[in-house]
């Protein structure tokens, strides 16, 4: 099941966020993000727990991906395609751009955006810790 988080899945998302960046915590306040106008905090439920997240900002027709985890247990069954198509169409027509960020090297995540349309139009060089990035962007009619 798929939903908007709340305020009990807080401690779930940054034990999942950590295996992605160990500053997750620090880097994003999920219970600001509950509570303010322009954040997305979505949840993936599956055996009873939390097992994926997406979280992003939407300002008017753009919207971020800040970050997308699926627990490594549960990774290969569509899942992180779940949670950004819910995204898009949560966001709805007036979307119109999506940009996130990737490590040059993440294979896997690179994968997923493509399935989705999204194309380089970047290239930060030493940006996660040394590593390439790719700024990623999905434009909609
Ligand atoms: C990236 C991530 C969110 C994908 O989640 P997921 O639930 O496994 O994704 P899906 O099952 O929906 O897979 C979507 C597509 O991605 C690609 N993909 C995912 N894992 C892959 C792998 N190990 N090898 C090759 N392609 C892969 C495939 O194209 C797949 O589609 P398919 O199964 O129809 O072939 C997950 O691997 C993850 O949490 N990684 C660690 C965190 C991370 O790197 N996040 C992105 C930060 S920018």
């Amino acid at each position: 099941m798929i939903r908007d988080a709340n305020v009990y899945d807080i401690p779930r998302i940054n034990e999942l966020g950590v295996l992605l960046n160990e500053n997750f915590k620090r880097l994003f306040i999920i219970n600001d993000m509950l509570q303010d106008d322009i954040s997305k905090v979505i949840v993936y439920e599956k055996d009873d727990k939390v097992v994926g997240f997406i979280i992003a900002t939407a300002l008017y027709e753009t919207c971020d991906i800040l970050s997308i985890v699926v627990d490594p247990e549960y990774r290969r069954q569509g899942i992180g395609t779940n949670l950004i198509g819910y995204l898009i169409s949560d966001l709805g027509e007036v979307l119109k751009l999506v940009t996130l960020e990737v490590a040059t090297k993440n294979k896997e995540a690179l994968a997923l955006y493509d399935k989705f349309g999204f194309e380089v139009v970047h290239t930060r060089e030493h940006y996660y810790n040394g590593d390439d990035a790719y700024l990623m962007a999905r434009k909609s009619e």
